[in-house]
């Protein structure tokens, strides 16, 4: 098939596009490296620097790539950022995502599948929690992509739309090509390994009075290439016109506490990691664990590496 990956110089999008490259698809890289990195970029892959507002240079893109779907992961992502900064969140994640769908429209192309996220949840009273958990997110960048979303469903009625989103919970690890890279970085695993190689003094660890087994948070982390190779799945799985499928993506289980996160990764590389307490940051739930029943069930999606190959794979990456 050929794809066209927005976002596709960045964390996700870029082993996305290596795993599509792999199983033998044309893959379109769309980005406009705010945040991405050119040599993430497969050189398999084609690559069009633009941003997605610029609706003729992407329509244009389209067009001439002949793409037949898209996979959408191009947005901001930093929660503290969408508190203090909303406006920027609505105009990338939302309005610049409706102008990608008329492009799509003039492109004639009726596939989608869209990087969603567990913030869509806000903080749920179940766990672990499902697709008809209630939404209700408590910060903008959650808004945003439910706002997204709750779009894809009337483009579907109105215009046939196929979509399929897809709420991650934390995605982590790397492989051989391609690793995390985001700055700031705030995601736990790389933070920790960065103290783990002395490039932090510390890990600060936000609250450890939770009810949970260790008192600090417990979070649910996927392999980027085990969410990867999901977004294939979910692509293909889009058949008839006007499906609009949710699927959450988490390893589930009993998920993994901020501790055991930072005691794995000291096993692994062997090295002491310092960590600093601080409290409770607001809207940080005790528990977040997807259950992924659904994806597993409908489109035979399983997750194939655990914490261990996660942080592993992350700290091989980072002594490459
Ligand atoms: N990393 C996670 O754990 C996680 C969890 C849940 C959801 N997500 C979602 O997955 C997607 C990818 O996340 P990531 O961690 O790879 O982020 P990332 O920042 O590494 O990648 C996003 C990419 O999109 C590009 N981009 C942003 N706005 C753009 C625009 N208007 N036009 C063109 N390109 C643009 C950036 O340059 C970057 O390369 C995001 O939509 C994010 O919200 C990520």
């Amino acid at each position: 098939m050929r794809v066209a990956v927005t976002g596709g110089a960045g964390y996700i999008g870029s082993v996305v596009t290596e795993v599509l490259v792999d199983q033998g698809h044309d893959v379109l890289v769309i980005d406009d490296l705010s945040k991405g990195h050119r040599d993430a970029v497969p050189d398999e892959a084609r690559f069009v620097q633009a941003g997605l507002a610029d609706h003729r240079t992407i329509a244009a893109a389209l067009r001439s790539f002949k793409a037949e779907a898209v996979i959408h992961m191009a947005a901001y992502s930093l929660v503290g950022e969408s508190v203090a900064r909303p406006e920027r969140y609505y105009a990338n994640n939302v309005v610049a995502g409706l102008s990608l769908l008329d492009a799509m429209r003039d492109a004639a192309i009726n596939r989608l599948v869209f990087s969603s996220t567990a913030a869509v949840y806000g903080e749920p009273a179940e766990q672990p929690i499902e697709e008809t958990a209630a939404t209700a997110p408590t910060n903008p960048y959650g808004e945003t992509k439910l706002a997204f979303e709750r779009a894809l469903r009337w483009y579907a009625d109105a215009h046939g739309l196929r979509s399929a989103s897809l709420r991650y919970f934390n995605a982590a690890g790397a492989t051989r090509r391609n690793a995390e890279r985001h700055d700031p970085e705030t995601h736990l695993i790389p933070l920790v390994l960065k103290a783990a190689a002395g490039e932090l003094p510390f890990v600060t660890v936000f609250g450890d009075d939770y009810p949970t087994r260790d008192g600090t948070c417990v979070r649910d982390y996927i392999h980027v290439e085990d969410l990867a190779r999901a977004h294939v799945l979910a692509l293909l799985g889009l058949k008839e016109a006007g499906t609009c499928l949710v699927y959450n993506l988490g390893c589930g289980g009993t998920g993994h506490t901020v501790r055991e996160v930072i005691d794995t990764a000291a096993r692994i590389t062997g090295r002491p990691i310092a960590t600093r307490r601080a409290g409770r940051r607001v809207g940080d739930p005790p528990v977040l664990v997807a259950s992924s029943a659904r994806i597993q069930r409908d489109q035979g999606w399983q997750p194939h590496y655990d914490l261990e190959e996660m942080v592993s794979s992350a700290w091989r990456a980072m002594q490459r």
